[in-house]
C-alpha cells in the first residue's frame, strides 16, 4: 500500500511507471465508453471514498471515472454531514472508520497537517486531492498530457509558468526536478515561492528559472502553463493582486515569444489571466488536459493498491 501526497516525496521511478501504465491503459480503451470496465476488472470489489473541503469539478469526476473503469466504486461524503468537524469526532477515529469501510480515500483540504494526520491512523491509501500546498495528482497528469501531445519525453521540453506561486505551481516544481525539465517560472518578484519551497529547489539539482519580465519566461516554450492568480481561499487584496499581474496576462502577443508550436495549459477553472481568443485558440489543450486526470489517476490509484503495471 502506498500514498499519493507530494510529488516531492514520490521516488522519479515510480512517477514514470504511474505515467507508462498511464499510457497502456488509456490506449487499451479508445473504443470503451465512459462507464465500460478495463480488462481485468483490477480494483473490482474496492471502494473509494472521496471528501472535499473545497470545491471541485474535474477531481470529483475524473476519481468517479478511475475508480469506476477499474471496476471499483466511488463514495463522495460531504465534510458538512460528518461528525468530524462541528461534531467534534477526532480524525482518528475517522480514519479507523474510513478504513475499515473503504479501500482507499481521497482528500481535497485546506490542511496540509490534516492529510498528515489522516496518514498517520488511516489503514488505507490517501490520495491529496489538492492541498494549499500541492496539486500532485494535477501535475502528474500533466506531464502525461504534455508528452502525449509532444511525443518527447518533458526532460526535452522548454516549460513555462505564467502565474502565481501557488499549490500547483510547488507541484510543477517538484515534477521539473522528478523528471529533470526546464520550467521557467514568470511572476512578479514579490509573488515567488516561499522560502521552504526554494530551500527545496535549491537542495536538488534543478533546471528551474525565474523571470519578473512574462516575455523572458515564455521564451522558447514549447508549453506554457497558467492558472488563477486568486485561488481558493487565497486571504489577500483581491485587486490589487490582480492588478500586480497585468503584464503577465497570456495573450497572442506573449505567445509569440514562445515557440510557434508552443502549447497551452490550464488545471481549471480559468480566470482572467488567459485571454479568451489563446484558451479557445488550437494552441489550447485545456479539455484534453482535463480528461487525462481520468486516465493517469486510474494508474496513481493502481500505484496505490501496489497493482501497477
Ligand atoms: N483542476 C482541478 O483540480 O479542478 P477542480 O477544482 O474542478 O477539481
Ligand atoms: N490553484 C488553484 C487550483 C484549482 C484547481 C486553487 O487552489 O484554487
Amino acid at each position: 500500500m502506498k500514498h499519493f501526497i507530494n510529488l516531492k516525496d514520490i521516488p522519479a521511478k515510480d512517477l514514470r511507471e504511474i505515467i507508462i501504465d498511464a499510457k497502456k491503459r488509456k490506449s487499451a480503451r479508445k473504443n470503451l465508453n465512459h462507464l465500460e470496465i478495463d480488462k481485468g476488472a483490477p480494483l473490482k470489489g474496492k471502494l473509494l471514498i472521496q471528501m472535499f473541503e473545497k470545491s471541485s469539478l474535474r477531481t470529483r469526476l475524473s476519481f468517479y471515472l478511475a475508480i469506476k473503469q477499474l471496476g471499483g466504486s466511488a463514495l463522495t461524503l460531504r465534510p458538512d454531514e460528518l461528525h468530524l468537524s462541528k461534531g467534534g469526532e477526532s480524525i482518528e477515529d475517522t480514519a479507523k472508520i474510513l478504513s475499515n469501510f473503504g479501500n482507499a480515500f481521497m482528500l481535497r483540504t485546506d490542511s496540509d497537517e490534516k492529510l498528515e494526520e489522516f496518514k498517520k491512523y488511516l489503514s488505507i491509501p490517501i490520495i491529496n486531492g489538492l492541498s494549499p500546498s500541492s496539486h500532485a495528482t494535477q501535475i502528474l497528469s500533466d506531464v502525461f498530457t504534455v508528452e502525449e501531445i509532444k511525443r518527447k519525453p518533458i526532460s526535452k521540453l522548454n516549460i513555462s509558468w505564467i502565474g502565481d506561486s501557488n499549490n500547483v505551481l510547488n507541484s510543477l516544481i517538484a515534477a521539473s526536478i522528478k523528471f529533470s525539465f526546464r520550467l521557467n517560472i514568470g511572476c512578479p518578484k514579490k509573488y515567488q515561492p516561499n522560502k521552504k519551497i526554494l530551500s527545496y529547489i535549491k537542495k536538488n539539482r534543478n533546471r528551474i528559472f525565474f523571470y519578473d519580465v512574462a516575455q523572458k519566461a515564455v521564451a522558447d516554450a514549447d508549453v506554457i502553463f497558467s492558472d488563477k492568480v486568486i485561488s481558493m481561499n487565497d486571504k489577500v487584496n483581491k485587486i490589487r493582486k490582480l492588478n500586480h499581474f497585468k503584464k503577465f496576462k497570456i495573450d497572442k502577443k506573449l505567445m509569440s515569444f514562445a515557440k510557434k508550436n508552443c502549447i497551452f495549459l490550464h488545471c481549471l477553472p480559468r480566470g482572467k489571466e488567459v485571454d479568451e481568443k489563446i484558451f479557445s485558440s488550437k494552441q489550447s489543450k485545456v479539455w484534453q488536459q482535463a480528461l487525462n486526470r481520468v486516465h493517469v489517476q486510474k494508474s496513481i490509484l493502481l500505484y496505490c493498491f501496489g497493482k501497477l503495471g
